[in-house]
């Protein structure tokens, strides 16, 4: 399953959906066609991106379901708006997004990088935070993060924080295995004391996840 089929399987039915950073518009295209949300925004900062999606839901344009808004992040995306989609950017990118507008009703994020920073952010807003599970898709690892504005505040074990919260999953504890190989095949490499120190300080982490000493 490709990792927008996938990613797809976590937005929930709505009324209204918001797809920030759309660029193809392939998410909206399937919560439309499948009766998912009665209307949608298409949203991206670059006009050209946005130019795909609107080409793609012409039809859904035509008819009144699709407002099409070139904006940055949701600086002119209505409130209101009861699901939120944030996906295939950095985790700097989406966070910077929720902090200079505001945190969606009910959100999808699906960060490329630097997801630890993005959770972080999260457990500060005491966003309530309903899955965060990593998935396999065309040979990589990515981690999807659903949740609310409101409701039980979310907390993060150490582990949870780099590795999600579904730590008990094959995918995760392949993708936990992977980034282990990963940094000790690192150690090869030349680098400064410092950054040894750091590498060896990460392998220890991710050993002491996997034997279970670390929460
Ligand atoms: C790699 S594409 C991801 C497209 C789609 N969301 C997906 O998951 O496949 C990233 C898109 O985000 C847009 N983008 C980047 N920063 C943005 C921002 N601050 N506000 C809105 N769109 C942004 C880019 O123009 C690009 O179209």
């Amino acid at each position: 399953m490709d990792r927008i089929h996938k990613l797809c399987t976590y937005l929930d039915k709505c009324k209204t959906f918001a797809d920030i950073g759309c660029d193809h518009g392939y998410c909206t295209q399937f919560m439309l066609e499948n009766g998912m949300c009665e209307s949608a925004v298409i949203s991206d900062i670059s006009a050209k991106c946005l130019s795909k999606a609107e080409k793609l839901l012409a039809e859904f344009v035509n008819m009144g379901k699709v407002d099409s808004v070139c904006c940055d992040g949701l600086n002119g995306i209505p409130e209101n708006t009861e699901h939120v989609l944030i996906a295939g950017m950095g985790g700097v990118e989406i966070e910077n997004i929720l902090k200079t507008a505001y945190i969606p009703q009910s959100f999808v994020l699906q960060p490329m990088k630097n997801v630890k920073r993005l959770r972080e952010f999260l457990q500060l807003k005491q966003v309530e935070i309903t899955a965060d599970e990593g998935f396999k898709a065309d040979g990589k690892y990515y981690f999807v993060i659903k949740g609310n504005k409101k409701g039980v505040p979310c907390r993060y074990s150490r582990a949870e924080l780099v590795f999600g919260k579904n730590l008990q999953s094959a995918e995760t504890i392949e993708y936990v295995y992977s980034e282990l190989e990963k940094k000790r095949s690192y150690l090869q490499r030349p680098m400064t004391a410092e950054n040894r120190g750091i590498l060896e300080s990460d392998i220890a982490f991710i050993e002491g996840v996997l034997k279970g000493e670390i929460d």
